[in-house]
């Protein structure tokens, strides 16, 4: 597959080269919303292909295509809607030789009736492959969810939480985190946010975050073209602080174990004073 660059995307380092292998890394990325017309992501075919361009350019080769389901945009994305946008989406690219997959999945928001629609298969697990949900809690309160982790546990279905690193009232409360981690709770955090996407606190909270160790990926949370992926920036950023051994652990092979159906592995960069 030929490097090409997003000239919105600048790095340190080449586009996606691991200096010890000199081959470019392909990245899955497990969250994003590239889909048109179904939530606050693309509002058209056009805008969905500008975004799925930008990120075939910053190195990832497929994506999961995670409209928020619940909440506020329940009407528009029903299981079956999006998986066959996905199929829809999936032709445009192919037709545009857009060397990119999109499978479906979901990013799905806390609400009691998420386990019994889980079981009704109304529910998408990232990928379908029905070993993820993508769980996003409120942005205003602080949600005890262990009840529901539980009884995903006895589904065979495992949780990972979107950008807790942005969730102010989760951040408040690390205790409740790290008993939900103790339950096998893994973390996606947004691959912008370690690189500053959001200002310093956030930055901060994302590192801190993946620093302690735990069932962590990092994807993008890409809602547009116009903003670089940041999964190329991400890798460089946390090989020069880590290695590439935890970069490819977190950016390379814990996402495509989200895909393959496969718990996220835990992960634990090396101890490092003064991080926080
Ligand atoms: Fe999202």
């Amino acid at each position: 597959m030929a490097i090409r660059h997003n000239p919105a995307c600048k790095t340190d380092r080449g586009p996606g080269d691991n200096p010890r292998t000199q081959t470019p890394v392909q990245f899955v990325d497990v969250h994003c919303h590239c889909l048109p017309n179904l939530d606050d992501g693309p509002e058209s075919m056009e805008e969905a292909l500008v975004l799925c361009r930008a990120l075939a350019a910053d190195h990832i080769m497929t994506v999961v295509a995670t409209p928020h389901q619940l909440g506020r945009f329940e009407d528009r994305t029903k299981a079956e809607t999006i998986r066959r946008t996905v199929g829809v989406l999936n032709h445009a690219l192919r037709e545009r030789g857009i060397d990119l997959t999109v499978l479906p999945g979901a990013e799905v928001r806390v609400d009691e009736r998420i386990d019994e629609m889980l079981a009704a298969g109304e529910i998408l697990t990232l990928a379908d492959a029905g070993c993820h949900v993508l769980l996003e809690l409120p942005w205003d309160t602080l949600i005890d969810i262990e009840p529901l982790l539980v009884q995903f546990r006895l589904r065979g279905v495992k949780t990972i939480l979107a950008h807790p690193e942005r969730n102010g009232p989760l951040l408040e409360r690390w205790q409740m985190l790290g008993r939900w981690m103790a339950l096998g709770v893994g973390l996606q955090v947004t691959a912008g946010s370690l690189t500053g996407r959001w200002g310093r606190g956030i930055a901060r909270a994302a590192w801190g975050l993946v620093a302690q160790g735990g069932r962590t990926c990092l994807a993008t949370d890409a809602h547009d073209g116009a903003q670089c992926p940041g999964m190329t920036q991400a890798f460089a950023a946390v090989a020069a602080r880590w290695g590439d051994a935890v970069a490819y652990s977190l950016l390379v092979e814990n996402p495509a174990r989200v895909i393959r159906g496969e718990e996220l592995a835990p992960v634990f960069p090396p101890e490092e004073r003064g991080i926080w």
